[in-house]
């Protein structure tokens, strides 16, 4: 794939900097954000006219609010004057390197998509699909094109959790993989690519995990909405927003990962067990994990990593001093008025 193309004849403009989002909802308007917050030309299509219609402003009263929060490179009078809505499909993806399709979460209407878009790009241009759940085997697999067809599932919304998803089908030649990696660095998201398709990808796999276990812990009456959200929340999610769950087992036990798993493993695989799953981890996986996580700490010694760790943690407390969170200010003034009322 030549991803160094020429200036195109349409617009002038080198393709490689030019990108299409297709579909302009939540997503599709984030991505915007994204590409054209990074310096590319962003060309768009929507079906629906009325969203069409209203896309630049959303747009502009997005950028207007990150401006605020200072949160842009750039002015978004710039921003904005790199971002073009088009009337048909084909216009927006004329003379585009990339396309990052964004419409309804619905098969059918993503196999038509595919087939049109494939039809009305060369083939060096790469098809990325924002879907959460479909893979791409499941709408490109009978495309002539099909070896750019992949999926880059965004976090939500992007702007925010600079983080996607490559899902790969098995057909996806490494040139689109290593196309849309790239792009994705350049837009100041960290790409994950994984191995291989598999249902739910693996942000939803493990927030799966996690609402599984939530929702039955409700059903039981073991634990208040509210309060199973707060434990999230201030508890795991604040610690996972500085070290992930591999390198929280590493450093929270003394002796590291591989005495976490002989410790804890026959517990968690217990709780499993009681949810009628039976996966528990085995010496191998434990090893392997064990393995890349020392690999990827800055330290040879686990109390310097524990250092660095509380060192992270506390930069984060010094931030959080600050952060006014209005939804967490919500759920304070229902424990005062809860306290209130018992007293009463
Ligand atoms: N919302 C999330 O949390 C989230 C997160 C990650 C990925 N995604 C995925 O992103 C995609 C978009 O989700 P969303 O939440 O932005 O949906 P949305 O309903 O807000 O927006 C979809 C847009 O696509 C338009 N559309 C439908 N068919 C079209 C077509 N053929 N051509 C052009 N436009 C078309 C619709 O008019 C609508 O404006 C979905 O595949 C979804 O699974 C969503």
């Amino acid at each position: 794939m030549d991803l160094l193309l020429p200036p195109t004849a349409a617009t002038g403009t080198a393709a490689r900097e030019q990108v299409a989002v297709v579909g302009a909802g939540s997503i599709g308007t984030a991505w915007i954000v994204v590409f054209a917050g990074a310096g590319l030309r962003v060309r768009v299509y929507e079906a629906n006219d009325a969203v069409r219609a209203t896309t630049m402003g959303t747009v502009r009263a997005k950028l207007a609010e990150l401006a605020t929060a200072g949160l842009l490179d750039d002015d978004p009078a710039a921003i904005l004057a790199r971002v073009c809505v088009c009337d048909t499909l084909e216009d927006a993806l004329t003379g585009v390197h990339y396309v990052q399709e964004s419409v309804i979460e619905d098969l059918d209407v993503k196999v038509e998509l595919f087939r049109e878009m494939d039809r009305l790009t060369g083939r060096d241009v790469v098809l990325a699909s924002s879907t959460s759940t479909i893979v791409a085997s499941s709408f490109a697999a009978d495309l002539p094109g099909r070896d750019r067809c992949l999926v880059v599932h965004p976090g939500n919304p992007p702007y925010f959790l600079r983080v996607a998803e490559i899902v790969p089908a098995d057909f996806t030649s490494a040139e689109a993989i290593a196309a849309a990696r790239d792009l994705l660095v350049e837009v100041d998201i960290a790409p994950v690519v994984l191995d291989h398709e598999v249902e739910g990808f693996v942000f939803n796999r493990l927030q799966g995990a996690l609402l599984r276990e939530a929702y039955c812990l409700v059903r039981d009456g073991v634990i208040s909405v509210a309060d199973l959200d707060v434990l999230v929340r201030d508890g795991l999610g604040r610690r996972w927003s500085v070290i992930g769950p591999f390198t929280t087992s590493e450093l929270n036990t003394r002796g590291g990962l591989r005495r976490h798993g002989e410790v804890l493993g026959p517990v968690y695989a217990r709780l499993g067990l009681e949810r009628g799953q039976e996966n528990p981890w085995t010496a191998e996986t434990i090893e392997r994990v064990a393995t890349e996580v020392q690999a990827q700490l800055p330290h040879r010694e686990w109390e310097d990593n524990v250092r660095e760790r509380d060192r992270a943690m506390t930069n984060l407390a010094v931030l959080l001093r600050t952060f006014d969170n209005p939804l967490a200010r919500r759920r304070e003034a229902v424990r005062e008025r809860a306290v209130v009322a018992d007293e009463t």
